[in-house]
């Protein structure tokens, strides 16, 4: 027995390994399922009792030297391939390919930029309303048909839970926990049940902004608006004001800039009108800055809102507003150069 172990050990240390296919053979002969070393340990029962322990040990030791000749090689062989592998460093690497900004948050970046550098601050709020913060305290009591200009996603009635239709809410929440002078701006998603088209979306994005002070006049809204025109759309860029109507400001205007890529003379892009309608606007009505808290016997200001997928449509000739949110990278990757 012990002259049969002797000879497996020196197998097992002369062997060479020399390939993977002798390994393979190493390894079946002396770790396999049907290895030598386990006719060893079957003889086991003939030795003597006192002699057994001991020689089982040198079985075990000569499976662990199989095993460890094994190792060497495979660890051997593995440190070879790097070696020889056709690694070429000089080779040029691999792109990464890197992400843009979505257009709606660049222009969103853009035009809360503007308005920073004349004093506005950023106030955000709850895209969840409440019916008080969206409609009554915006001078939109229910039962008011200017709460049509805005179909509304309802989420609970009576309290009514609805999603924003516009960030105005953001507007009431900031007058009625702030002390005038207030100047903010308020960039968000709104959301309004309207049939999905090239023109119009279930949502999409606003920057409202409010200026709120003692003697603060149209002829400040006007200077702000068209500053805002000029910083975002170009120096030669023109504002004109046509009256309109909004329940929480009086009067009310809407804005229009004149049509950057024809210069006011007609092109398709302004329908042949010279200019584009960009955001509305007004004088807040008192009866909201009452209903914050606000003294207008004491305080004025104004409000304008604006839609970013729109702005963002003018600046960049997007036709249809669906491609905003449809995550087509052939659309997305056209931002970037404009990171
Ligand atoms: N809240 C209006 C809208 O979403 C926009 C607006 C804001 C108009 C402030 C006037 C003053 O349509």
């Amino acid at each position: 027995m012990e002259d049969k172990i002797k000879e497996f050990e020196q197998d097992i240390e002369k062997l060479l390994i020399k390939s993977k296919d002798e390994a393979e053979s190493f390894r079946i002969k002396f770790l396999g399922s049907k290895n030598v070393l386990k006719d060893l340990f079957s003889e086991i029962r003939n030795v003597p009792q006192d002699k057994r322990k001991a020689v089982g040990q040198l079985i075990n030791k000569l499976k662990n030297k199989a095993q460890d000749k094994l190792d060497k090689f495979t660890h051997d062989s593995e440190s070879q391939e790097d070696e020889n592998s056709d690694l070429d460093l000089t080779l040029p690497g691999e792109n990464v390919s890197l992400g843009s900004r979505h257009p709606i948050s660049l222009v969103t970046e853009q035009i809360v930029d503007i308005f920073k550098r004349i004093g506005f601050n950023v106030s955000e709020g709850p895209e969840i309303e409440d019916d008080w913060h969206n409609f009554s305290a915006l001078n939109l009591p229910e039962e008011h048909p200017a709460r049509d200009m805005q179909d509304t996603f309802f989420i609970e009635k009576d309290p009514d839970y609805l999603l924003r239709t516009h960030t105005s809410s953001v507007q009431v929440r900031v007058m009625e926990n702030q002390k005038p002078p207030i100047r903010t701006i308020t960039p968000g998603r709104v959301f309004r049940n309207e049939a999905i088209s090239a023109r119009a979306h279930c949502f999409f994005h606003q920057v409202e902004g409010l200026y709120i002070d003692k003697k603060v006049s149209f002829a400040d809204l006007k200077q702000t608006l068209d500053f805002f025109a000029k910083e975002l759309f170009g120096e030669t860029a023109k504002i004109r004001m046509r009256p309109s109507y909004f329940p929480f400001t009086e009067p009310s205007a809407e804005v229009d800039v004149s049509c950057t890529l024809c210069n006011t003379k007609g092109c398709n892009v302004c329908k042949y009108t010279g200019w584009l309608e960009i955001l509305g606007c007004g004088m807040v009505d008192p009866n909201v800055l009452k209903n914050c808290g606000i003294d207008p016997e004491v305080y004025s200001g104004f409000a304008f809102g604006m839609g970013v997928e729109r702005i963002a449509q003018l600046k960049y000739q997007v036709k249809d507003l669906r491609l905003y949110s449809e995550n087509d990278v052939r659309f997305l990757n056209q931002f970037k150069s404009a990171l």
